[in-house]
């Protein structure tokens, strides 16, 4: 029986597409090009399944092609803003994603961004290179203390709970939360978080504010200038989801005010673009959207796309359906 044909959009560990290689009949994307609308409705019209990343936009003009032949999109990532679900299961196709591997280095990175912008490491680190630096004195680029501090999670699924195994257990600091979808109390209690009824509250208690809900059209903009207002002065923002849940204007107003502290961003809403008044910041922290990008979790994620098309093309549930 011939393999399976399999397109992916960008390119992906070596460990993965040698991988690939073996068991589908695999295009790779050797120049690592940005693949085009039209790239992609072509790759729909060959191909038995497409695999893109998080920042290929899915949309229902790409889905909605003439004479497609893809029959599942095995998605890179675990993000699923930039796929049309609806038209997707309009069209009768399968998507899936890579949930749970990597829950813990998008963790790591949402502490990274905390302690980087409380403590000012960036700053630091600027200074250090610039050659600026004179010596130790008593008030030399004091930054805010973390232990101990109140952080509040927007959103308590893997991540958000990941983050807060880090911050409670490993920097004793107290964990509100807010979702729509609570865990039970005796999961909460074991990460010492206390669920609040409403976003407000955690805003209004939180040192840090940690966002973790998904992004797309329901949480666009969530963090606008009336909920960054609701944060407690002097509190910081930190962002490793989906940079469309700020309002990008909202956030740099608040930081020129002064009535938050900072910003660490590994998101943005248009990236690679970061707007000039973030980037001129010293108290801002802002990463190429690493969150996922260690190689074992890369690897992990590619693993978990082929595991979910073989599934597929051995007519199995792929563990990660989403329609
Ligand atoms: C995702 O998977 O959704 C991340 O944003 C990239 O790893």
């Amino acid at each position: 029986m011939s393999k399976p044909k399999v397109i992916v959009s960008r390119r992906w560990p070596e460990e993965v597409e040698r991988h690939m290689s073996d068991v589908f009949d695999v295009q790779l994307n050797e120049d690592d090009h940005i693949m085009s609308a039209e790239e992609m409705k072509a790759a729909l019209k060959s191909a038995d399944a497409f695999c893109p990343t998080v920042t290929d936009a899915v949309n229902a003009d790409v889905l909605g092609v003439e004479g497609a032949t893809v029959k599942i999109i095995g998605s890179n990532g675990v993000g699923f803003n930039h796929i049309d679900l609806d038209a997707a299961k309009a069209a009768g196709l399968c998507v899936t994603n890579t949930p749970e591997v990597l829950t813990d280095c998008t963790a790591d990175i949402a502490m990274t961004l905390l302690l980087t912008v409380a403590r000012r490491t960036g700053e630091g680190e600027r200074h250090v290179r610039a050659g600026e630096w004179v010596g130790w004195r008593p008030t030399h680029m004091m930054g805010t203390k973390v232990t101990g501090k109140t952080i509040g999670l927007i959103g308590f699924g893997r991540i958000a709970r990941a983050m807060a195994q880090r911050a409670h257990h490993g920097f004793g600091m107290k964990v509100l939360f807010h979702d729509p979808y609570p865990p039970s109390d005796e999961d909460a209690k074991a990460l010492g978080a206390e669920a609040c009824d409403s976003i407000d509250d955690v805003l209004a208690r939180s040192d840090f504010v940690s966002i973790h809900c998904p992004g797309g059209k329901e949480t666009y903009h969530l963090m606008n200038a009336e909920m960054i207002g609701k944060m407690k002065p002097g509190a910081f923002l930190i962002n490793s989801a989906r940079g469309d849940v700020i309002d990008p204007d909202a956030l740099i107003a608040a930081l020129k005010a002064g009535t938050i502290a900072g910003a660490g961003l590994d998101v943005f809403e248009g990236e690679p673009k970061v707007p000039e008044a973030l980037i001129a910041m010293e108290n801002v922290v802002l990463l190429p959207h690493l969150g996922s990008a260690s190689l074992e979790t890369r690897v992990a994620m590619g693993m978990r796309v082929v595991d979910n098309l073989t599934a597929f093309f051995d007519d199995k549930e792929p563990q990660d359906k989403l329609v």
